[in-house]
């Protein structure tokens, strides 16, 4: 099987590995890609979000599955393009995506399928803003109705920070504020039948202790030892299935991974949001346990056959991920600066832990940040606390200068807490 990846972070670079690991997968393209996903696959310059040009290259490359990582080219309709060029892609319609690229339909959807979510209003001038705030109360909840690359959102208790954000934006969803810890379950879907993969928990906020501003995320860890035996059952049956349905009764099926972000509220599981493709970093600890090689699973869902998919294969072993940052991240990122250390991990921490590329570049025989994420470094042991040493030696034979990662990644599960 020829694939073809499209997107450039740490999220396609595990994807790639997977694939690049599948005895089934002969040949294996990502466009545009970055320095460490180079190192186990073909990379092409694309301009990701033009769908022509995207089935044009997986035309030319004779591709038999295009794979769409980012949510920016999905909201385009990028996925739609390759479909009509004749080839399966594994990413949901245009109109599907909408599942994520407004948070105002999400809510709609979610309120006409009966999945539990945080109450809210939709509101699109100042007078709104300030009754929807007044009727919630503190901590206020707002969120830009768009995509924002999971910047978007402002949790505060300061009246004033949440008037000015939600000011700044066009239209907002300004909602209750869910308390209780937060699960990421993906689940692969054919739009008729879905397959949960294993729960995550993602590090949202930039600093030790969940402190700083939101980022697109700087850890992650699975399993997730502390969750109720049938979290996934229940979320299939009042979250997952349901949407799959509700999209497909309306005539637009999601086809591709469909994420949820839930909270785990004192009144039981509601969905924080949806994203309409793999969540970073979480993907990288998922498919560090996934043992069902990947392109199958991939291709039966683009192919509407899941129904027949032999039941996934997991590892026992658990999975941490921890996320080096540049310099200033999640504000304007510094990049540029060389990467130093990856050849130590390559030949003292493999297999057990591995580095996944974000935004990395090669120059010359330098290996340079070149965005905000820049790396992804990725570990399995028999428990979580063994994951976490291998994940953090690892971490401390990079260097990076001004660099930032969380030190807190898995700890409080690690210890059982
Ligand atoms: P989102 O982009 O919707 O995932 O929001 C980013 C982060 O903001 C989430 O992961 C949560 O940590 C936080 N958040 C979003 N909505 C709520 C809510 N209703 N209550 C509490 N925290 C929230
Ligand atoms: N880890 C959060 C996201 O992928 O949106």
């Amino acid at each position: 099987m020829k694939l073809l990846v499209i997107g450039s972070g740490a999220r396609e670079h595990a994807l790639c590995r997977s694939l690049s690991l599948d005895p089934d997968v002969t040949a294996l393209h990502c466009a545009p890609g970055n320095a460490g996903i180079a190192e186990v696959a073909e990379l092409h310059q694309v301009d990701a979000l033009d769908g022509k040009a995207v089935a044009a290259l997986a035309t030319k490359l004779g591709a038999d599955l295009v794979v769409v990582g980012p949510e920016a080219p999905l909201v385009a309709g990028v996925a739609d393009a390759v479909r009509e060029a004749g080839i399966p892609a594994f990413g949901p319609s245009k109109e599907a995506a909408q599942l994520e690229g407004s948070k105002a339909f999400a809510k709609e959807v979610m309120a006409a399928a009966g999945v539990p979510t945080a109450r809210s209003y939709v509101c699109t001038t100042p007078e709104e803003v300030d009754e929807a705030l007044d009727a919630f109360g503190t901590p206020y909840v707002v969120k830009d109705d768009g995509l924002a690359a999971g910047k978007g959102v402002v949790v505060t208790g300061d009246l004033e920070k949440a008037t000015a954000h939600a000011n700044a934006c066009d239209r907002v969803v300004i909602e209750e504020f869910l308390d209780g810890p937060e699960v990421s379950l993906f689940a692969i879907t054919d739009g008729t039948t879905v397959v949960p993969l294993q729960p995550a928990q993602d590090f949202k906020r930039a600093l030790d202790g969940d402190e700083g501003p939101n980022t697109g995320g700087m850890g992650a860890y699975s399993p997730l030892p502390w969750a109720e035996t049938d979290l996934v059952e229940e979320v299939m049956n009042t979250v997952l299935q349901p949407t799959v349905d509700e999209l497909r009764r309306r005539g637009t099926p999601f086809s591709g991974l469909l994420y949820a972000g839930l909270a785990i509220t004192s009144r039981g599981v509601r969905v924080i949001e949806f994203n309409a493709r793999f969540g970073d970093p979480e993907t990288q600890v998922v498919l560090a346990r996934l043992k069902t090689p990947l392109a199958g699973v991939l291709l039966a869902a683009a192919q509407g056959t899941l129904a027949d998919f032999p039941d996934l294969r997991w590892s026992e072993d658990a999975a941490v991920t921890v996320v080096i940052a540049s310099h200033n991240y999640p504000a304007t990122p510094r990049t540029g600066d060389p990467i130093e250390g990856l050849d130590e991990v390559a030949a003292q921490d493999a297999p057990y832990a591995y580095v996944l590329h974000a935004g990395t570049r090669r120059e010359g025989d330098a290996i340079v940040s070149a965005g905000g994420r820049v790396l992804s470094v990725t570990a399995s042991g028999t428990d979580l606390a063994r994951a976490r040493e291998r994940a953090y030696a690892a971490v401390d034979r990079i260097r990076l200068d001004g660099s930032h990662h969380r030190t807190d990644i898995a700890a409080k599960a690690a210890a059982g807490s």
